[in-house]
Formats: structure tokens, sequence, C-alpha cells
């Protein structure tokens, strides 16, 4: 693995103060964890998404601490320089701000986190003051928030009109002067997003399909590669479409082990002659 300095908050600052954007993706396992730390990413997420990318239900309901742990523990030795964000899966945080401030530090006890990630507005400021009082940085997610998602009506673009616009605008303030370090805006139109960026002032804010004028940028890694087949939201470019390569290489597996052509001489162990005619003496 490369040499590269641990990525720190205030290295992330320092980035987004010399006007370079934060790169950010979503990572549920180790070899995936080793390629993204390879690649030069700044940011890891361990989302809750990993309920359907990883685990296969139809939504991030279902997800326990105990999931969430246990996959940040993988990525985390897979990434061990980059910052790595622990997304507080559904009811982990709001029963109470108790609730909140042990499920954060689990996440930073437990799987060597930097920061959570929580959703919700203002509604959530307590928690994010409790968690950022217990020393933990805290992520707040504004716009789609998929925890939500039954609420909101549907995986929809969240703000398009003024009053709803203006209340994002808000919730991220709140979120601010709570002690958020940074607010991810996910499918919020660009020129609100732009206004929000604009007015932070201690925070960074990060887009997740609501445009190019906020410091940095989340994707959700199995979107850009092909491998959710259940659906691709139009925020999501495909870099590489992995999912194919993958699909192709099983079916060639199935056929070659049918047809014969797999295993090759190459493709297994032998023992000397010697040692093979004593097993046979051996054997009577
Ligand atoms: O769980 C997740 O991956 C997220 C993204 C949708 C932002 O919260």
């Amino acid at each position: 693995m490369s040499e590269r300095k641990k990525i720190t908050l205030p290295a992330l600052f320092n980035k987004t103060a010399a006007g370079e954007p934060i790169t950010w993706l979503t990572c549920y396992d180790y070899p995936t964890a080793y390629l993204q730390e390879e690649a030069g990413v700044d940011m890891i997420l361990v989302g809750d998404s990993l309920g359907m990318t990883m685990l296969g239900y139809d939504s991030t309901l279902p997800v326990t601490m105990n999931d969430m742990i246990r996959h940040t523990q993988a990525v985390r030795r897979g990434a061990p320089n980059v910052f790595l964000v622990g997304d507080m899966p559904y009811m982990s945080y709001q029963p109470s701000v108790e609730t909140a401030i042990r499920n954060a530090g689990r996440f930073m006890a437990e799987a060597g986190c930097d920061a959570i990630k929580l959703e919700g507005g203002a509604e959530m400021a307590d928690r994010v003051t409790g968690i950022v009082h217990a020393g933990i940085p805290a992520i707040g997610h504004l716009g789609l928030t998929p925890q939500s998602v039954s609420a909101l009506g549907g995986f929809r673009v969240q703000g398009k009109g003024a009053l709803q616009a203006k209340k994002i605008m808000d919730d991220a303030k709140a979120l601010e002067e709570a002690g958020a370090c940074a607010i991810l805006l996910e499918m919020v139109p660009d020129r609100v997003s732009q206004l929000i960026t604009e007015r932070a002032e201690n925070c960074l804010i990060m887009s997740l399909g609501s445009g190019p004028h906020a410091h940095g940028q989340l994707l959700i890694y199995h979107d850009m590669f092909g491998l959710y087949p259940k659906f691709k939201p139009k925020m999501a470019k495909v870099f590489g479409n992995a999912g194919e390569v993958i699909l192709n290489g099983l079916k060639q597996y199935v056929t070659e082990v049918s047809d014969k052509t797999f295993p090759q001489r190459e493709n297994w162990f032998t023992m000397k002659d010697d040692e093979f005619d004593e097993l046979q003496e051996l054997l009577g």
C-alpha cells in the first residue's frame, strides 16, 4: 500500500480553503476500502445504504448498529488513513440525546471512525450538540434523507419550491450552529446548495446530486460501478460497469466447468511420484 498521511478534519478544511473539492465515497467492505485508499479518496462513508447494497433489504430501516459496526471495522482495516464516517442507522439516535451519544461513541471506540453522520434538520440539533460535546465530530444530512423516505413521499428532489428550500437553508444553519462540522445535501437543487455553501461559516457542505458548488462530492460506490441492479439514480454517473464484467466472468466460469476447460494444469496442486507411491503402499 502506498504511503499516505492520515486525513484529519483540519486537513479537509485546509483543502477547502485552498479551493480543492473533497472526494467522498460510500464503502462497506475491506477490499473496496483498500482500493479507495489507494485511489486517494479523502473520505469514506459507511452508509446505512449497506442495508440495500450489501444485505438486500428494500430500505435502510432494518439496519442495526451491530451491522454498521461490523462493516465499518472492515472498512477501517482496508483504509487506515481516510477520514472515516459512520452512518447512524435508523433509531440509533432518534429516541434521545443519550442514545445518540452512546451509539456515536460505539462508532468511535469499536470501529475507529473519525466522525458520524445523522439525518435530519433543526429537530436533530440537540443530538448534534450532545455528540459534539462528547468530543465526536458530527455530520448532518439534509434534503432526501432515506430514513424518512416514507414521510418525504419517495425518492425525489427536495427543496424545489422556495418555502421548502428556505426550510432546508434554516436547517443547515441550525445544524452548523449546533456544532456540525459538515452537512451532506442529498438531491437538493444546485442553486440552493450554492446558497448554503456560500453562507456556511465553519462547516463543510457536501453534495450528493446537489450540484458542483459544494465543498465536495459524495457518490454511492455501487451506483458508480453498476453493482446495484435494482435502480440507478440520475445523480450516479457510472464510472465503469464492474457489474457487467463480473457477470460475464461468472457466466464464463459456469461454461468452462461445464465443458471441462477449467481447471487447467496450472490451476491445481500436485504430489511427487515417490510420495504418491508411498501413499499407495500405506493404503495397501
Ligand atoms: O447510507 C448512505 O449511503 C447515505 C447516502 C445516501 C448519503 O446516507
